[in-house]
């Protein structure tokens, strides 16, 4: 698919590669990173002409000079450059601002934020870092594509050294209103780094708006139809839904290896209905929310004790920030009671999982779930819930989604729920169970039709499109 960038070099430019060091002993090998940029994004980079810059999420202290060559070799082979980070860095970058105090506020979590000048001193080391490598990598004519919140300064820290390169930058989670954003001691500095960027996308417009709100109380520019003006610099901010690889999920229903998967945990779960969990283990998913939920439908609608069967797979994730680990605790606890209280001796109303699943597995799960419980009490996007959608040939089975995720605004036909309303839940997961057949077929190709057009080839030849657009206009400014 022509992707509007004619054969030119793009450097993708992420906290985290696709692939992920794994320390086995003395063994060093690379195995593909979890979460939504990086499995999202995998797509596009495997089939055009990119290279991407990026931290294979280990200590380069531990790695020594000799394992990050030996990474570095391997990650080469995949186009794929290391920025390392020692473990101070990941402390007081990774964990420190990125997790602990950008994260939690951009999803409205502002009172677990933390403000410290450790981390911000971090964050802007880093950066830096992640500069020096882009700029060494870079070569006239590239097109560089930042990605999300731990390189926010980034794009200005480019634009000082490569004043005329093509620079976009796009946000993968949400942007949070201006009352929330202001709290930010560094809310100044952030959005000069980002306006460094020729274009800047994001999930919905609703961020958009936020993002143009906050830019015009703070900085004082005004923007005409997500256009600023910066002095003499045009930016332009618009919105792109990100897609999956639409066709990857669909076709992998045909696998082999993913049918016998299916049938063997249908046969396992012995014709009782299955709700689905799916995240990495963090608290702006809502896990805790869903079980009590799930726990209230038990009890409310006892007929559906031993029928039906609540998969939660948590993908560990974040395991250094003390929120993650307090938060494992509460779904271990919440699990436990819930089994304790409704299970019987043949049933457990829930299977848990804390692990990371292989690829032919997830699909497997996708197909034999009657139901997606998708309830973030906050989310940029929310790619499972459009992964769950797009696995279902026979249009059966039904989205519960959150309106909170970023993905509800092109998921309407899913059962629409405010993760906060536990009664609503409640009614969802009702709702869903005994949604008629023609309904679920009805909803679901809606659905399925949107995702394949806006499949994520297209998500990223729309936002390389834009940003051609973008230097033209800069271009006629300047000759104006
Ligand atoms: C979210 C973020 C990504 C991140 C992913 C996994 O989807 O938007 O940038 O990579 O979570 O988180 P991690 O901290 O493991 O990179």
């Amino acid at each position: 698919m022509d992707t509007g960038t004619e054969g030119r070099r793009t450097l993708i430019i992420s906290n985290r590669l696709p692939y992920s060091v794994r320390q086995d002993g003395e063994n060093l090998s690379v195995e593909p990173s979890v979460g939504g940029l990086a499995t999202g994004l995998a797509s596009y980079y495997q089939d055009h002409n990119c290279v991407w810059v990026g931290w294979p999420g280990a200590d380069s202290g531990t790695l020594g000079e000799k394992g990050m060559e030996e990474v570095a070799a391997m990650l080469e082979e995949r186009a794929c450059i290391p920025v390392f980070l020692d473990a101070d860095e990941i402390g007081a970058y990774y964990d420190g601002f990125c997790n602990s105090t950008i994260w939690p506020l951009f999803h409205y979590f502002h009172t677990s934020s933390t403000w410290e000048n450790v981390s911000w001193e971090a964050y802007q080391q880093v950066n830096r870092a992640f500069c020096e490598a882009v700029v060494r990598e870079y070569r006239p004519g590239d097109i560089i594509w930042v990605h999300d919140y731990h390189l926010l300064l980034l794009p200005a820290l480019l634009r000082r050294e490569l004043p005329r390169a093509t620079i976009g930058f796009f946000n993968h989670i949400p942007f949070p209103s201006y009352e929330i954003f202001r709290i930010l001691p560094w809310r100044r500095e952030i959005l000069e780094g980002l306006l460094g960027a020729d274009l800047i996308g994001f999930h919905t417009y609703d961020y958009v708006r936020h993002f143009t709100d906050s830019v015009r109380r703070i900085l004082g520019y005004q923007h005409t139809s997500g256009e600023i003006l910066t002095g003499n610099r045009l930016v332009k901010v618009d919105t792109f839904p990100m897609g999956i690889d639409y066709t990857r999920y669909s076709g992998a229903v045909d696998d082999p290896g993913v049918r016998e998967e299916a049938a063997r945990l249908r046969e396992k779960y012995g014709g009782r209905r299955v709700i689905l969990s799916f995240d990495r283990l963090d608290y702006t998913k809502g896990i805790p929310q869903r079980l009590r939920a799930f726990d209230l439908f038990l009890q409310r609608y006892p007929e559906y004790r031993d029928g039906v069967v609540l998969i939660v797979v948590a993908v560990p994730s974040r395991t250094a920030v003390r929120e993650y680990r307090t938060l494992k605790r509460q779904v271990d606890r919440l699990v436990g009671e819930i089994t304790g209280k409704h299970g019987t001796i043949d049933w457990a109303p829930v299977r848990y999982l804390y692990d990371v699943l292989p690829f032919e597995t997830l699909v497997a799960l996708y197909q034999i779930a009657d139901v997606a419980f998708v309830t973030s009490l906050r989310d940029g996007m929310n790619l499972m819930a459009k992964e769950f959608v797009a696995t279902k040939h026979d249009g059966l089975g039904v989205l519960v989604l959150s309106e909170m995720a970023g993905a509800a605004a092109e998921l309407g036909e899913a059962i629409i729920v405010n993760p906060f309303n536990t009664e609503e839940m409640v009614g969802a997961l009702k709702d869903a169970l005994t949604m008629p057949e023609n309904e679920q077929v009805r909803r679901n190709r809606w659905m399925q039709e949107r995702l394949r057009r806006y499949h994520i080839l297209h998500w990223a030849r729309d936002f390389m499109q834009r940003l051609k657009a973008t230097k033209t206009r800069q271009r006629e400014l300047e000759a104006s």
